[in-house]
């Protein structure tokens, strides 16, 4: 039997944790990763369904398997968000698929493996969460779940079904893993969650604030982050924990969505624009520097040109250091699709486009600002562009290429003069 497998990942940070675990637990039973699909015995496809053709993107890929499989004989399996939607519907259209697993199932794959589940799309009780198992890529950074799923709804997306429930893990084991990482060298941890900052532990009741301060108190660990946050969820006792520890990354994820009150209530975010310029007034009260990041749908049904606008000057008020922006997707199954159609796909195009253009000025400035100071970079591994220079993040989150000795440990803070800007990243050299 050829015992190697080949994983393909697509979509968030959730997908790339999820795909660490299979492989870590694949590699725990005997079998070795490959990175040409042609040799595998075994092809996991772990997929996203968060907007987009995203449903037809796997079938055409699927497509070119089905060729693949004819030759090498390979088991197939669909996971990820886009098992979970279509669940049995994949084996219909793709027959030659030998299983389909959904999220809630990642920690349960040896039933899938020895065939005694194929379409497996349920949210088992005991979600089974090996951490010693995780096949993770880099030596000086760890993801962690701290919670699963998303209660919260908001109509235009698809997580709900696909991820199921919010699920937080207990505090314990949370800081068991972050340990354990630490203990291997990854003093970079960042946690993850859908709504990370829902986390609330089943056990003692403990909220996200305390999590936040009780890992960022962990010995050698150097580095913080977190994410997705929901703005709905900020408590004061999260943002003191990131005011008062160092070493948790002055950033902040914040989607918005939209800078119009009434788009926000079609949505179902749960906040106004003015309760969300309020919430971004009291974290910069306490971190000024911090750099804001966001994501915005255009295009929702509905959306007018003034509330468009509105998202422009909402955009322009906080000035995000970075933004991600997408039209409005359907998705199957949302309550948005009752709502009415998208808005014409020309002027979302239109639309989009002005936005980028917007903040595209903005975060210039804001990069240039940086010109000419030393900051603090934590070293994580060669330039992806040019691999004769070293990179890293400042606390800000913000990436810096710089020139500095190739013989300089993973995991250290580097001062870095910061000399220009470019694109989306900062280049200098250590000092
Ligand atoms: N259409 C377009 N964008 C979406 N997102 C989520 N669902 C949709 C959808 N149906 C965007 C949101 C979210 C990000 C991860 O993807 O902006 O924050």
């Amino acid at each position: 039997m050829n015992n190697t497998f080949f994983i393909e990942t697509w979509g968030c940070q959730m997908n790339d944790l999820d795909s660490q675990r299979l492989s870590g637990n694949l590699k725990l039973r005997g079998w070795r990763r490959v990175d040409d699909e042609k040799q595998a015995g075994l092809i996991l496809l772990n997929t996203c369904s968060i907007r987009d053709k995203s449903e037809q993107k796997v079938y055409s890929r699927l497509g070119e398997l089905r060729e693949l499989k004819k030759k090498s004989g390979a088991q197939i399996g669909v996971c990820g968000c886009v098992a979970q939607q279509e669940g049995e519907k994949i084996l219909k259209r793709a027959p030659w698929v030998d299983f389909v697993m959904g999220p809630g199932n990642v920690g349960h794959l040896d039933e899938v493996l020895t065939g005694s589940k194929t379409v497996a799309v349920d949210f088992p009780e005991d979600r089974r969460y090996d951490y010693l198992a995780i096949d993770r890529p880099s030596a000086t950074k760890a993801q962690v779940t701290i919670m699963e799923g998303c209660n919260k709804n908001c109509t235009f997306c698809i997580v709900p079904t696909t991820r199921g429930r919010e699920v937080s893990r207990t505090f314990v084991d949370v800081l068991a893993e972050v340990r354990a990482a630490v203990d291997s060298g990854r003093v970079e941890i960042e946690l993850l969650g859908q709504t990370v900052n829902a986390y609330r532990c089943p056990e003692s009741g403990r909220d996200f604030g305390a999590l936040l301060s009780a890992v960022a108190e962990i010995p050698s660990l150097v580095r913080l982050r977190f994410m997705t946050s929901h703005p709905a969820e900020v408590s004061e006792g999260m943002i003191e924990a990131m005011r008062d520890h160092a070493n948790i990354s002055r950033y902040l994820h914040l989607p918005v969505q939209s800078g119009s009150s009434k788009v926000l209530r079609r949505m179902k975010r749960l906040y106004t624009r003015e309760k969300y310029l309020e919430t971004i007034g009291r974290i910069r009260a306490a971190i000024p520097d911090i750099h804001f990041s966001t994501d915005i749908i255009v295009g929702f049904p509905g959306e007018s040109e003034e509330d468009f606008q509105q998202t422009l000057s909402l955009v322009a008020e906080i000035d995000y250091g970075s933004l991600f922006a997408f039209k409005y997707s359907p998705r199957p199954g949302t309550p948005s699709l009752k709502i009415g159609p998208p808005v014409d796909d020309e002027v979302a195009s239109e639309r989009l486009a002005r936005l980028f253009d917007r903040h595209e000025r903005m975060k210039r400035s804001r990069l240039e600002s940086y010109q000419g100071k030393v900051l603090p970079v934590l070293y994580d591994g060669l330039s992806k562009h040019d691999p004769s220079m070293l990179a890293g993040r400042t606390d800000d989150n913000w990436v810096v290429n710089f020139v500095g000795d190739p013989a300089t440990p993973l995991g250290t803070m580097v001062g870095v003069r910061i000399a220009h800007a470019q694109h989306h990243t900062l280049r200098g050299e250590a000092v």
